[in-house]
């Protein structure tokens, strides 16, 4: 781990107090107002040397860390991207102070489009696996041997069992899929999303796997889950947007917030 995450550790320590973190959260567009939940300290991303500055609108830089459901957590308000910097190791240094903190797990939230008519727009996807088809890896560059992570049960089967009980609990529905990733900006064309299909993939995004493969990479266990905001390109007639995936986002919000304090409270 880089010298610069202890560091910052150190730092956030020294504002949020001394408790070891035990689970962290990243939240992703239209989602941001999630941190508000935890009982804490936030830390704006500026005041964090070498965090992202997370230039996305709905995205809210900060970190939080202090209390959910009794948990230690820190929750990261907003996430950098590879379409913003062309680095697809932007989530590096967080995911990084995250471990340092000491905590075990994480989750990942972002907002997806669907390629599944049976998972419309509102609705939650736990992910159970996922194709990277930017063939982008944020490891690209590490020197040591450790770059060869593993990727089977990369979604860790435990944190999947838990959010799935934690979603019953609350009666709410969550659908599994396999998630893809898109490098974006521009959102995916309609022959993209045919081919995207037929390799597979149940719902398409911009975010997320570089973050799943670092998690791995640092001994963290990770489990994401997407928020629908759309159908895919092609799939409706509905003009897909970055303002209808903020306009969308909070309804998921709202039961993603039930599922993750349920789970936070029952197995955490
Ligand atoms: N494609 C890529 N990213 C997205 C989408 C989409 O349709 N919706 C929300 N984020």
């Amino acid at each position: 781990m880089s010298r610069n995450a202890d560091d910052l550790a150190a730092l956030i320590r020294a504002r949020a107090g001394d408790a070891p973190v035990r689970f962290g959260l990243i939240l992703g567009s239209g989602l941001g107002h999630l941190a508000g939940a935890v009982t804490g300290t936030a830390i704006d991303y500026a005041d964090l040397p070498g965090f992202p500055h997370a230039g996305v609108s709905g995205h809210n830089p900060k970190l939080v860390v202090g209390d959910l459901e009794g948990v230690r957590v820190a929750v990261f308000g907003g996430r950098a991207h590879y379409y913003e910097s062309g680095r697809g190791d932007a989530m590096r240094l967080p995911l990084e102070v995250l471990k340092a903190l000491g905590a075990e797990a994480l989750v990942l939230t972002n907002a997806a489009g669907s390629m599944r008519a049976d998972i419309p727009p509102g609705d939650l996807m736990l992910l159970s696996d996922h194709i990277n088809f930017s063939g982008l890896n944020p490891l690209i560059g590490e020197p040591t041997d450790a770059r060869f992570v593993p990727m089977k049960d990369a979604h860790d089967p435990g944190l999947r069992a838990a959010l799935q009980a934690a979603a019953k609990a609350e009666g709410l529905a969550l659908a599994s899929g396999v998630y893809a990733w898109y490098s974006g900006p521009s959102f995916e064309t309609p022959a993209e999303i045919r081919a995207i299909r037929i390799l597979g993939g149940d719902a398409v995004g911009m975010s997320t796997v570089p973050e799943v493969i670092l998690a791995r990479f640092l001994g963290l266990r990770v489990a994401a889950i997407s928020t629908i905001t759309n159908m895919a390109a092609g799939m409706s007639d509905e003009q897909i947007s970055h303002d209808h995936t903020k306009a969308m986002a909070p309804i998921g919000a709202a039961k993603l917030e039930r599922i993750l304090r349920r789970f936070l409270s029952d197995t955490v």
